[in-house]
Protein backbone atom coordinates (compact mmCIF):
# COMPACT_ATOMS: atom_id res chain seq x y z
CA UNK A 1 0.00 0.00 0.00
CA UNK A 2 1.48 3.48 -0.54
CA UNK A 3 1.99 6.04 1.86
CA UNK A 4 -1.11 7.99 2.61
CA UNK A 5 0.10 10.05 5.01
CA UNK A 6 0.08 13.45 3.38
CA UNK A 7 -2.71 13.26 1.41
CA UNK A 8 -6.48 14.79 2.17
CA UNK A 9 -9.48 12.49 2.49
CA UNK A 10 -10.93 14.70 -0.46
CA UNK A 11 -8.07 13.75 -2.34
CA UNK A 12 -8.49 9.52 -1.47
CA UNK A 13 -12.34 9.96 -1.95
CA UNK A 14 -11.29 11.00 -5.35
CA UNK A 15 -9.13 7.38 -5.98
CA UNK A 16 -12.07 6.00 -4.31
CA UNK A 17 -14.50 3.92 -7.05
CA UNK A 18 -18.50 4.26 -6.52
CA UNK A 19 -18.82 0.83 -8.30
CA UNK A 20 -16.88 -1.09 -6.54
CA UNK A 21 -17.33 -0.25 -2.92
CA UNK A 22 -17.98 -3.28 -0.30
CA UNK A 23 -21.55 -3.78 0.27
CA UNK A 24 -20.83 -5.23 4.02
CA UNK A 25 -18.05 -3.93 6.00
CA UNK A 26 -17.56 -5.37 9.70
CA UNK A 27 -15.34 -3.86 12.48
CA UNK A 28 -13.68 -4.92 14.98
CA UNK A 29 -13.57 -1.23 16.93
CA UNK A 30 -10.38 -2.61 19.25
CA UNK A 31 -7.26 -0.04 21.37
CA UNK A 32 -9.87 2.53 23.23
CA UNK A 33 -8.61 1.22 26.56
CA UNK A 34 -4.68 1.87 25.12
CA UNK A 35 -6.00 5.28 23.81
CA UNK A 36 -6.71 6.20 26.92
CA UNK A 37 -3.59 4.74 28.82
CA UNK A 38 -1.69 7.08 26.52
CA UNK A 39 -3.30 9.92 27.79
CA UNK A 40 -3.22 8.53 31.54
CA UNK A 41 -7.17 8.58 31.29
CA UNK A 42 -9.83 5.71 32.37
CA UNK A 43 -10.26 3.25 30.14
CA UNK A 44 -13.71 4.83 30.06
CA UNK A 45 -12.89 7.90 28.75
CA UNK A 46 -11.55 5.96 25.26
CA UNK A 47 -15.00 4.18 25.02
CA UNK A 48 -16.46 7.92 24.73
CA UNK A 49 -14.48 8.96 22.58
CA UNK A 50 -14.96 5.39 20.70
CA UNK A 51 -18.34 6.87 20.19
CA UNK A 52 -17.51 9.61 18.47
CA UNK A 53 -15.76 7.21 15.60
CA UNK A 54 -18.65 5.01 15.91
CA UNK A 55 -20.64 7.74 15.01
CA UNK A 56 -18.76 9.55 12.01
CA UNK A 57 -18.25 6.26 10.89
CA UNK A 58 -21.84 4.94 10.38
CA UNK A 59 -22.65 8.63 8.89
CA UNK A 60 -19.61 8.51 6.55
CA UNK A 61 -20.92 4.95 5.40
CA UNK A 62 -24.25 5.87 4.66
CA UNK A 63 -22.94 8.98 2.62
CA UNK A 64 -20.55 6.84 0.48
CA UNK A 65 -23.33 4.01 -0.09
CA UNK A 66 -22.03 1.12 2.27
CA UNK A 67 -25.53 -1.06 2.71
CA UNK A 68 -24.38 -2.89 5.78
CA UNK A 69 -22.32 -1.92 8.40
CA UNK A 70 -21.30 -4.35 11.35
CA UNK A 71 -19.82 -3.75 14.55
CA UNK A 72 -18.43 -5.56 17.32
CA UNK A 73 -19.54 -4.03 19.91
CA UNK A 74 -19.29 -6.07 22.74
CA UNK A 75 -18.26 -9.77 22.86
CA UNK A 76 -19.18 -12.71 25.09
CA UNK A 77 -15.64 -12.49 26.75
CA UNK A 78 -16.13 -8.93 27.31
CA UNK A 79 -18.84 -9.72 30.10
CA UNK A 80 -15.35 -11.23 32.28
CA UNK A 81 -14.46 -7.26 32.17
CA UNK A 82 -14.83 -5.09 35.20
CA UNK A 83 -18.28 -4.82 36.43
CA UNK A 84 -17.51 -0.95 36.26
CA UNK A 85 -16.25 -0.93 32.55
CA UNK A 86 -18.58 -3.76 31.63
CA UNK A 87 -21.71 -0.88 33.01
CA UNK A 88 -20.42 1.64 31.47
CA UNK A 89 -19.98 -0.14 28.27
CA UNK A 90 -24.16 -0.77 28.70
CA UNK A 91 -24.64 2.76 29.26
CA UNK A 92 -23.05 3.86 26.01
CA UNK A 93 -24.72 1.80 24.23
CA UNK A 94 -28.43 3.08 25.51
CA UNK A 95 -27.28 6.66 25.33
CA UNK A 96 -26.49 6.53 21.47
CA UNK A 97 -29.70 4.41 20.69
CA UNK A 98 -31.46 7.26 22.76
CA UNK A 99 -29.87 10.24 21.33
CA UNK A 100 -29.59 8.84 17.81
CA UNK A 101 -32.98 6.85 17.16
CA UNK A 102 -34.54 9.92 15.38
CA UNK A 103 -31.48 10.87 12.93
CA UNK A 104 -31.50 7.16 12.07
CA UNK A 105 -35.10 7.15 11.37
CA UNK A 106 -34.15 10.25 9.11
CA UNK A 107 -31.46 9.31 7.40
CA UNK A 108 -32.86 5.84 6.27
CA UNK A 109 -30.57 3.67 8.70
CA UNK A 110 -32.06 0.39 10.17
CA UNK A 111 -31.03 -1.42 13.26
CA UNK A 112 -30.67 -4.31 13.79
CA UNK A 113 -28.73 -6.38 16.24
CA UNK A 114 -26.70 -9.83 16.86
CA UNK A 115 -25.36 -11.87 19.85
CA UNK A 116 -27.14 -13.06 22.82
CA UNK A 117 -29.53 -9.98 23.32
CA UNK A 118 -31.16 -11.72 26.01
CA UNK A 119 -28.30 -11.53 28.36
CA UNK A 120 -27.79 -7.49 27.89
CA UNK A 121 -29.80 -5.60 31.06
CA UNK A 122 -33.95 -5.33 30.81
CA UNK A 123 -33.31 -1.63 29.97
CA UNK A 124 -30.85 -1.51 27.51
CA UNK A 125 -32.96 -4.82 25.56
CA UNK A 126 -36.41 -2.34 25.14
CA UNK A 127 -34.06 0.76 24.03
CA UNK A 128 -32.77 -2.24 21.39
CA UNK A 129 -35.82 -3.70 20.53
CA UNK A 130 -37.36 -0.13 20.02
CA UNK A 131 -34.94 0.58 17.76
CA UNK A 132 -35.37 -2.26 15.98
CA UNK A 133 -38.97 -1.62 15.56
CA UNK A 134 -39.04 2.35 14.62
CA UNK A 135 -36.18 1.64 12.15
CA UNK A 136 -37.40 -1.57 10.17
CA UNK A 137 -38.47 0.08 7.26
CA UNK A 138 -35.59 2.30 6.52
CA UNK A 139 -33.34 1.19 3.56
CA UNK A 140 -30.36 3.31 2.85
CA UNK A 141 -27.85 1.60 5.69
CA UNK A 142 -28.07 -1.68 7.98
CA UNK A 143 -26.26 -0.42 11.04
CA UNK A 144 -26.54 -4.07 12.50
CA UNK A 145 -24.35 -3.96 15.86
CA UNK A 146 -22.73 -7.33 18.04
CA UNK A 147 -23.71 -7.35 21.59
CA UNK A 148 -23.00 -10.44 23.69
CA UNK A 149 -22.12 -11.72 20.12
CA UNK A 150 -19.51 -14.84 19.75
CA UNK A 151 -19.11 -16.53 16.34
CA UNK A 152 -18.84 -20.37 17.81
CA UNK A 153 -22.42 -20.21 19.82
CA UNK A 154 -23.56 -18.63 17.10
CA UNK A 155 -22.97 -21.42 15.08
CA UNK A 156 -23.36 -23.75 17.94
CA UNK A 157 -27.27 -22.66 18.28
CA UNK A 158 -27.90 -22.48 14.51
CA UNK A 159 -26.71 -26.14 14.94
CA UNK A 160 -29.72 -26.66 17.62
CA UNK A 161 -32.36 -25.25 15.48
CA UNK A 162 -31.42 -26.89 12.33
CA UNK A 163 -31.28 -30.29 14.15
CA UNK A 164 -34.72 -29.34 15.70
CA UNK A 165 -36.64 -28.58 12.41
CA UNK A 166 -34.90 -31.48 11.30
CA UNK A 167 -36.76 -33.56 13.89
CA UNK A 168 -40.08 -31.86 13.23
CA UNK A 169 -40.00 -32.72 9.71
CA UNK A 170 -39.24 -28.63 8.80
CA UNK A 171 -35.89 -29.09 7.29
CA UNK A 172 -34.27 -32.26 5.63
CA UNK A 173 -30.71 -33.52 6.38
CA UNK A 174 -30.18 -34.51 2.51
CA UNK A 175 -31.50 -30.99 1.93
CA UNK A 176 -29.18 -29.21 4.41
CA UNK A 177 -26.62 -26.89 2.42
CA UNK A 178 -24.66 -23.80 3.09
CA UNK A 179 -27.36 -21.55 1.75
CA UNK A 180 -30.15 -23.47 4.00
CA UNK A 181 -27.98 -23.40 6.64
CA UNK A 182 -27.44 -19.32 6.35
CA UNK A 183 -31.17 -19.07 7.24
CA UNK A 184 -30.14 -20.10 10.77
CA UNK A 185 -27.36 -17.33 11.67
CA UNK A 186 -28.21 -14.18 13.33
CA UNK A 187 -26.94 -12.53 10.18
CA UNK A 188 -29.54 -14.31 8.11
CA UNK A 189 -30.94 -12.47 5.31
CA UNK A 190 -27.38 -10.16 5.21
CA UNK A 191 -24.95 -10.66 2.73
CA UNK A 192 -21.67 -11.92 3.72
CA UNK A 193 -18.73 -8.73 4.78
CA UNK A 194 -17.01 -7.90 1.74
CA UNK A 195 -14.37 -6.30 4.42
CA UNK A 196 -13.25 -6.59 7.33
CA UNK A 197 -11.46 -4.13 9.80
CA UNK A 198 -9.85 -4.20 12.61
CA UNK A 199 -7.94 -1.73 14.46
CA UNK A 200 -5.46 -1.20 17.20
CA UNK A 201 -2.57 -3.47 15.11
CA UNK A 202 -4.31 -6.67 16.26
CA UNK A 203 -4.20 -8.98 13.39
CA UNK A 204 -6.78 -11.80 14.86
CA UNK A 205 -10.61 -12.90 14.13
CA UNK A 206 -11.28 -13.19 17.95
CA UNK A 207 -14.49 -14.96 17.33
CA UNK A 208 -16.19 -13.11 15.08
CA UNK A 209 -18.22 -13.54 12.32
CA UNK A 210 -16.67 -16.65 11.47
CA UNK A 211 -18.84 -18.30 9.04
CA UNK A 212 -19.86 -15.17 7.77
CA UNK A 213 -15.78 -14.29 7.00
CA UNK A 214 -15.32 -17.08 4.28
CA UNK A 215 -14.16 -15.21 1.86
CA UNK A 216 -14.07 -11.43 3.39
CA UNK A 217 -10.61 -9.04 2.52
CA UNK A 218 -9.30 -8.52 6.34
CA UNK A 219 -7.62 -5.17 6.88
CA UNK A 220 -5.59 -3.81 9.63
CA UNK A 221 -4.70 -1.31 11.16
CA UNK A 222 -2.41 -0.03 13.97
CA UNK A 223 -4.58 3.36 14.31
CA UNK A 224 -6.64 2.70 17.71
CA UNK A 225 -10.61 3.12 17.32
CA UNK A 226 -11.10 6.53 19.19
CA UNK A 227 -8.72 7.68 16.25
CA UNK A 228 -10.55 6.04 13.20
CA UNK A 229 -12.50 8.65 11.84
CA UNK A 230 -13.58 8.92 7.61
CA UNK A 231 -10.06 9.02 6.09
CA UNK A 232 -9.08 5.83 7.84
CA UNK A 233 -11.97 4.41 6.36
CA UNK A 234 -11.26 5.62 3.26
CA UNK A 235 -7.94 3.85 3.13
CA UNK A 236 -9.05 1.34 3.77
CA UNK A 237 -12.11 1.55 0.99
CA UNK A 238 -9.09 2.01 -1.16
CA UNK A 239 -6.51 -0.59 -0.04
CA UNK A 240 -10.14 -3.07 -0.71
CA UNK A 241 -10.75 -1.42 -4.14
CA UNK A 242 -6.72 -2.60 -5.11
CA UNK A 243 -7.14 -6.36 -4.18
CA UNK A 244 -8.35 -9.08 -6.81
CA UNK A 245 -10.90 -11.11 -4.65
CA UNK A 246 -10.77 -14.35 -6.72
CA UNK A 247 -13.40 -17.06 -4.57
CA UNK A 248 -10.80 -19.58 -4.92
CA UNK A 249 -10.97 -19.30 -8.81
CA UNK A 250 -7.75 -18.21 -10.52
CA UNK A 251 -6.64 -15.16 -11.47
CA UNK A 252 -7.22 -16.21 -15.78
CA UNK A 253 -10.92 -16.95 -15.29
CA UNK A 254 -11.73 -13.72 -13.45
CA UNK A 255 -10.28 -12.06 -15.94
CA UNK A 256 -12.27 -13.81 -18.26
CA UNK A 257 -15.26 -13.29 -16.38
CA UNK A 258 -17.50 -15.79 -14.86
CA UNK A 259 -18.15 -17.36 -18.37
CA UNK A 260 -15.47 -19.05 -18.94
CA UNK A 261 -15.81 -21.43 -15.56
C1 LIG B 1 -12.30 -2.36 22.31
O1 LIG B 1 -11.37 -1.59 22.98
C2 LIG B 1 -13.64 -1.75 22.39
C3 LIG B 1 -14.71 -2.30 23.03
C4 LIG B 1 -14.65 -3.60 23.71
C5 LIG B 1 -16.00 -1.63 23.07
C6 LIG B 1 -16.36 -0.83 21.88
C7 LIG B 1 -17.74 -0.34 22.06
C8 LIG B 1 -18.15 0.93 21.82
C9 LIG B 1 -17.29 2.02 21.34
C10 LIG B 1 -19.62 1.18 22.06
C11 LIG B 1 -20.37 0.68 20.87
C12 LIG B 1 -21.72 1.22 20.76
C13 LIG B 1 -22.44 1.21 19.60
C14 LIG B 1 -23.76 1.88 19.55
C15 LIG B 1 -21.96 0.57 18.36
P1 LIG B 1 -10.61 -2.26 24.20
O2 LIG B 1 -11.27 -1.78 25.45
O3 LIG B 1 -10.54 -3.73 24.03
O4 LIG B 1 -9.20 -1.60 24.03
P2 LIG B 1 -7.79 -2.21 24.48
O5 LIG B 1 -7.59 -3.46 23.70
O6 LIG B 1 -6.85 -1.11 24.10
O7 LIG B 1 -7.88 -2.42 25.97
Amino acid sequence: MNDYKNITTEEILSLISQSNLPEHVAIIMDGNGRWAKQRRLPRISGHKVGMDSVREVITFSREIGIKVLTLYAFSQENWKRPQAEVKALMRLLQEYLRKELKTMTEKGIRFRAIGETEKLPPAAQDIINNAIEETSKNKDLILNVALSYGGRSEIIEAVKKVLTDIENGKVSADGLDEAVFENYLNTSGLPDPDLLIRTSGEKRISNFLLWQSAYTEFYFTDTLWPDFRKKDMLLAILDYQQRERRFGLTREQIRRGLDAI
